[in-house]
């Protein structure tokens, strides 16, 4: 029967950077992770894939709209899906073997098969290959145990009764990376991350693209006057948006699908692609087994150091409360291995960036308008456009604006919104100020070069305690 000092269970952001610093920190772990690729969600049918595509739809869009500008003449530009679905893939493949080998180099046992609790400090890994990477024998199923066990699960794609998902016409986003052809007509359920990046992959590809949200407002929870600019800015790219629109049901029909929302007629679309959130993985756990149950949103309660209230279970990333992001489970998983080993860790939740990568990208770090208002916090807002920045009038992206949010008394940073060209790169060095406690004065004092895109932060945090420079 194996035995680690730590066995993980979940092979995706939170799970494999856990299992890498706690051998780094000289455990000996292992690592189960049921898929034959390493990575989880994100790295094989979320974040990255979808990045890879959105980067090649965009340059098809552009190359179409944009380079005459440049003064750039093109023509006979022809789509060529195959090959934009096999790079994809490539880049996803290029990622998992990273991390295989990451694994390997940190002398991690990577277990390939589904865990679950068999007892107290007790996995069972089924399997229908080969489980362990060390092993060569054929075994289906082994038993291994571990004073120590990190629950890594993620999450999977919500649904919503009556949505019949065939994993073909009404699908989510797993399909929506890989459909053959583009739809002509794609109708979106859900106005949030994946209904907006996806959407804008295949909008830029050629489809109609329908959205169908729920709520008065598309990306629930950012900031309202960001996402007021994003709707004005998608619907003049096309985007169909149907607010305040309730799905009663989906289903597949034909060679393509059905929808049915509340106080509308029927409508049909080719394919439909459900985008209505994501809930905990923690079926086939075995859970019960050790006596640790999940709360009413399915995630498993943990106090500060991830600790579950099963003594020596522990639990991080999209199983438990917070962001369903990928890099606030890459921290988890450091700070649970830091603390397994030295006893202290920690990780500033205030300070945890979320990106939309649209075309503009969305991008933020701390507390939105509404909810400084809703606590009652004074604050003061700068704002400054992309459309007064040297570097972005010469890459011709010119939309959007970048605000900063201090404290009204102190200046301290305490939310810093973006809409605009590479917003999810510019937004890491606010992240990096808020981290340290800047004020708006100090971000604004601070040389930045020129000409960078960076300088709308330098220019808006002017604008929060004083003057933009070039407004
Ligand atoms: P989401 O929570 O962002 O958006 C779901 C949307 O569906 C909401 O606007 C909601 O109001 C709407 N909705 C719910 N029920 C509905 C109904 N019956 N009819 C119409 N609309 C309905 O969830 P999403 O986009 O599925 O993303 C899931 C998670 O994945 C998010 O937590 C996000 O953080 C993460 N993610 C992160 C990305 C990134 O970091 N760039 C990219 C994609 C996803």
């Amino acid at each position: 029967m194996p035995h680690h000092d730590l066995i993980v269970i979940g092979g995706g952001p939170g799970g494999y950077v856990a299992a890498i610093r706690a051998a780094q920190l000289g455990l000996n772990v292992a690592c189960v992770e049921k898929e034959p690729q390493l990575g989880g969600t994100c790295l094989r049918i979320g974040c990255i894939p979808s990045k890879a595509l959105l980067e090649s739809s965009e340059k098809f869009y552009e190359v179409q709209h944009s380079y005459a500008a440049h003064g750039i003449k093109t023509s006979g530009v022809e789509l060529d899906l195959p090959a934009m679905l096999a790079r994809k893939t490539k880049v996803v493949d290029t990622l998992t073997k990273g991390i295989e080998g990451l694994l390997k180099k940190n002398k991690i046992t990577r277990y390939t098969g589904t865990g679950r609790f068999a007892g107290p400090g007790k996995i069972l890994v089924d399997s229908p290959q080969p489980i362990s990477s060390a092993d060569t024998t054929e075994a289906k199923s082994t038993e291994l145990t571990a004073p120590k066990i990190i629950i890594a699960t993620g999450s999977k794609s919500a649904t919503l009764p009556g949505i019949e998902l065939d994993g073909n016409y009404v699908g989510t986003s797993s399909e929506a990376l890989s459909y053959d052809r583009v739809p002509g007509r794609l109708i979106v359920i859900g106005g949030g991350y994946i209904g907006m990046e996806l959407g804008s992959v295949w909008l830029r590809l050629g489809s109609k693209v329908t959205v169908l949200e729920y709520l008065d407002r598309i990306l629930p929870g950012s900031d309202a006057e960001i996402a007021s600019e994003a709707y004005g800015i998608f619907a003049k790219q096309g985007f169909d948006f149907r607010l305040k629109t309730k799905v009663l049901s989906a289903r597949a029909d034909g060679d393509g699908a059905i929808v049915q929302a509340e106080g509308t007629e029927p409508l049909r679309a080719d394919r439909v692609l459900v985008a209505v959130g994501r809930v905990p993985y923690t079926e086939h756990l075995g859970l019960e087994t050790i006596g640790l149950t999940v709360d009413k949103k399915g995630k498993i309660p943990v106090d500060r150091h991830y600790a579950t209230s099963v003594p020596g279970v522990y639990a991080i990333g999209d199983v438990i409360d917070g962001p369903m992001l990928a890099h606030k489970a890459e921290e988890e998983g450091v700070a649970v291995a830091e603390y397994l080993v030295t006893g202290h860790s920690h990780v500033n939740y205030d300070v945890i960036p979320a990106v939309i990568f649209t075309d503009p990208e969305i991008a933020s770090v701390g507390q939105t308008e509404e909810q400084l208002q809703a606590a009652n916090i004074p604050y003061k807002k700068g704002k400054f456009p992309f459309r007064a920045n040297g570097r972005a009038i010469s890459l011709g992206l010119t939309t959007g604006w970048v605000k900063v949010l201090a404290h009204q008394a102190t200046d301290r940073v305490l939310g810093v919104h973006i809409i605009g060209p590479r917003a999810g790169d510019l937004i890491a060095e606010a992240g990096a100020a808020m981290s340290f406690g800047a004020s708006s004065e100090d971000i604004a004092r601070t040389c930045h070069a020129h000409p960078t895109l960076p300088e709308t932060l330098k220019e808006a945090a002017w604008a929060t305690f004083a003057k933009a420079i070039h407004m």
